[in-house]
């Protein structure tokens, strides 16, 4: 099955390990990406523009993992979207709970980063999720719910989205949440959003301890599109044995 895997390396790789990963994994990731599957690599700042002139005839794709929620000016420190489109950026993560946990990012932060992304035709892969408490009070739609209603009204007609579904508790720790949870939480995201925009152009994607040991569950959940990969996504031999999990 075809699936789109996001492979997000966040401050995990320096410059350099950045760029030899990816000189070093290109043809298998050329390989895997070729195998109808659809691959974003996302390095920190300082590589993306190094990296997208390596990928110019590549079929993987590049992401950044963050934005400005600014479109230009005195915001020292900051990205701005347009930038990142200048340097040939398809993709861009948005809202990822270490955002909103360490830099306190919030859904209104967020919601202006998206429309920026949009609006410099970067597709937004846009992070949603809940805490280990609000995943054991059972009550996870009504948290998503929240996260996605504002989020959904922003999204130009007719322009694809693309969600990741990323508990908390699972993010690094190995563990993945209960199967009937995923299955139930999948089947509830893909209704919602085919109720709430007027197209159906979305993608549903998983983040959270995806590796070769959660693979096969994660795989055999129906609604998941794909896979937001984090720690793995620095190991190439975990990473083809994702890729290739059929
Ligand atoms: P992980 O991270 O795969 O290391 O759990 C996932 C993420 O943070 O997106």
């Amino acid at each position: 099955m075809k699936y789109l895997y996001v492979i997000n390396w966040k401050m995990n790789m320096s410059f350099n390990q950045s760029i030899n990963f990816y000189k070093n994994n290109k043809n298998i990731l050329e390989q895997l990406s070729n195998q109808f599957n659809e691959i974003i690599i996302c390095p920190s700042f300082d590589a993306l523009a190094t990296i997208s002139a390596l990928l110019t005839t590549s079929t993987v794709k590049l992401g950044a993992q963050n934005c400005s929620e600014y479109p230009s000016g005195a915001y020292t420190g900051e990205v701005s979207v347009q930038s990142l489109a200048e340097i040939g950026i398809t993709h861009c993560i948005v809202g990822h709970s270490e955002r909103r946990t360490y830099f306190k990012e919030t859904i209104e932060t967020i919601s202006k980063k998206i429309a920026l992304l949009y609006q410099y035709k970067v597709q937004p892969i846009i992070c949603i999720g809940q805490t280990t408490q609000a995943y054991q009070s059972k009550n996870t739609p009504a948290i998503l719910e929240q996260q996605l209603a504002s989020i959904l009204t922003i999204v130009p007609p007719n322009q694809p989205v693309i969600i990741a579904y990323e508990p908390v508790f699972a993010i690094g720790t190995g563990m993945i949440p209960q199967q009937d949870h995923l299955e139930n939480t999948f089947t509830w995201l893909a209704q919602y959003i085919k109720k709430n925009l007027a197209h159906n152009s979305f993608q549903l994607l998983y983040g959270g301890s995806v590796n070769p040991t959660t693979i096969n569950t994660l795989k055999s959940i129906s609604c998941i599109n794909g896979f937001l990969i984090g720690s793995a996504g620095t190991d190439r031999e975990k990473l083809q044995k994702i890729i290739s999990e059929q």
